[in-house]
């Protein structure tokens, strides 16, 4: 989906596999020094910190942290609907307050768990990109009030959502389906964590922390996704304290831009039981370096505030960044991973997407498991709809175009079910 944003130079993607410029990744086992990494526990003490702060400071950013920032957060359940789905689900649309310095901020939060469930459940953590009220037709949901991109569809007014929204991105939150397979789901409207525009760092999550904002480095200052990611672990705090909510099971969940946010959200906060990327591509799941499709230079021209400034220096000049998007993948593990690609959405790679894979399997196995593969990383990319679910990451390539669909969830739910229903 493109967002009404145009650029101001044109820009022709290359579709081309044999125009691919030549690239070398950089080698995710390789420490500093130059040693190679060759067990998990080294991994931890060093190989993924060191990855993490390479993320921190050319790509994404530095978020405060919430501990020495003294971050408080607190839910209150607003509404209540013991009978939703037609009895087959409890709802709850619940204030999420985070505060910071005597100032805060209040994510809306809807809830949803089976209304047989005897317990706490799996529960899956997504953000939405049309409101709370999107995703179920129900009247009784609140509608946004905080700021959303104008639509051409005829759900927004003057940057606010409003009541023709309900209900239209159904489709993409199967609601009945999964509270039917046992879990939970949990969304949040992204604008409510911070808006989705270049606002030099004065509203939402952003505006939340002026002065630490000031004092930061501004080229490694946090970006847009950094933001909405920081809102997923805060989100997560609330359920931590939710007895409905198994919160040492939660899977955060993204489509497109919010899949390069539950990435960012899933390598930074490991308390995240497993991550999903459906159509993340550039800045995402797909590696940077092949430069197909969306590219870094194009990305940051479309939407600056997303990364730190730091990243553009990396604009038509991919091989002199010090990561590539396969370590992004690596920093969850050996937590379950799902990437999913479509084959219509060529501006997200999904053959960059997939190689992403392969490429963060080594870190799987020095944990003892495997990644993309069964008995070795080296997998060719699968036909469409031919998912790969052997090991801990989750492949597949949906016939269709760039969405999230019910083909995409059961996918999701089948992986779940195997890594984490069990546990
Ligand atoms: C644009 C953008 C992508 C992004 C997508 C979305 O197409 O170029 O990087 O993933 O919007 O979030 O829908």
């Amino acid at each position: 989906m493109f967002l009404g944003v145009t650029a101001a130079r044109s820009f022709e993607p290359n579709y081309d596999e044999a125009k691919i410029p030549q690239y070398q990744l950089p080698d995710t086992l390789a420490s500093s020094d130059g040693a190679s990494i060759t067990s998990s526990q080294q991994w931890e003490s060093v190989g993924r910190p060191a990855t993490l702060k390479l993320f921190q400071d050319h790509v994404y950013g530095v978020s405060p942290d919430p501990v020495q920032q003294n971050v408080t957060v607190q839910g209150k359940v607003v509404s209540r609907k013991d009978d939703a789905l037609g009895g087959r689900a409890i709802r709850r649309d619940i204030d999420v307050t985070v505060t910071h310095n005597n100032a805060s901020l209040t994510m809306q939060m809807l809830v949803y768990t089976p209304a047989s469930s005897q317990g706490p459940v799996p529960t899956f953590l997504g953000l939405n990109f049309q409101g709370n009220h999107s995703v179920d037709p129900d009247p009784a949901i609140r509608i946004p009030d905080s700021w959303m991109r104008n639509r051409n569809n005829g759900t927004t007014d003057g940057n606010r959502a409003i009541e023709a929204g309900r209900g239209v991105a159904a489709d993409r939150w199967p609601i009945e389906t999964i509270v039917g397979r046992g879990y939970g789901l949990a969304t949040i409207y992204y604008g409510d964590i911070d808006p989705d525009q270049d606002d030099g760092f004065q509203n939402g999550i952003h505006g939340l922390f002026a002065d630490w904002n000031a004092s930061a480095d501004p080229q490694t200052r946090w970006g847009s996704i950094a933001g909405w990611a920081f809102g997923l672990s805060r989100a997560l705090d609330f359920l931590e304290t939710d007895a409905q909510v198994d919160a040492r099971n939660v899977i955060v969940i993204g489509h497109s831009r919010l899949g390069k946010t539950a990435l960012w959200a899933g390598a930074t906060d490991p308390r995240f039981a497993m991550v999903i990327s459906n159509d993340s591509g550039c800045g995402g799941a797909a590696l940077s370096r092949r430069a197909f499709g969306e590219t870094v230079g194009r990305i940051n021209q479309s939407f600056p505030h997303w990364f730190n400034d730091r990243f553009q220096d990396y604009n038509e000049n991919e091989s002199a960044l010090p990561v590539d998007q396969h370590q992004l993948l690596a920093l969850i593990a050996p937590r379950p991973l799902c990437v999913a690609s479509a084959t219509e959405d060529r501006w997200a790679d999904p053959h960059g997407e997939f190689l992403s894979c392969v490429h963060a399997s080594p870190v799987y196995r020095l944990y003892g498991v495997s990644g993309i593969g069964l008995a070795s990383d080296s997998v060719d990319m699968p036909s469409p709809e031919q998912p790969l679910q052997y090991g801990h990451i989750s492949y597949h390539l949906r016939i269709g175009k760039h969405d999230l669909a019910e083909y995409d969830w059961l996918r999701y739910l089948d992986f779940a079910d195997k890594h984490l229903m069990k546990r």
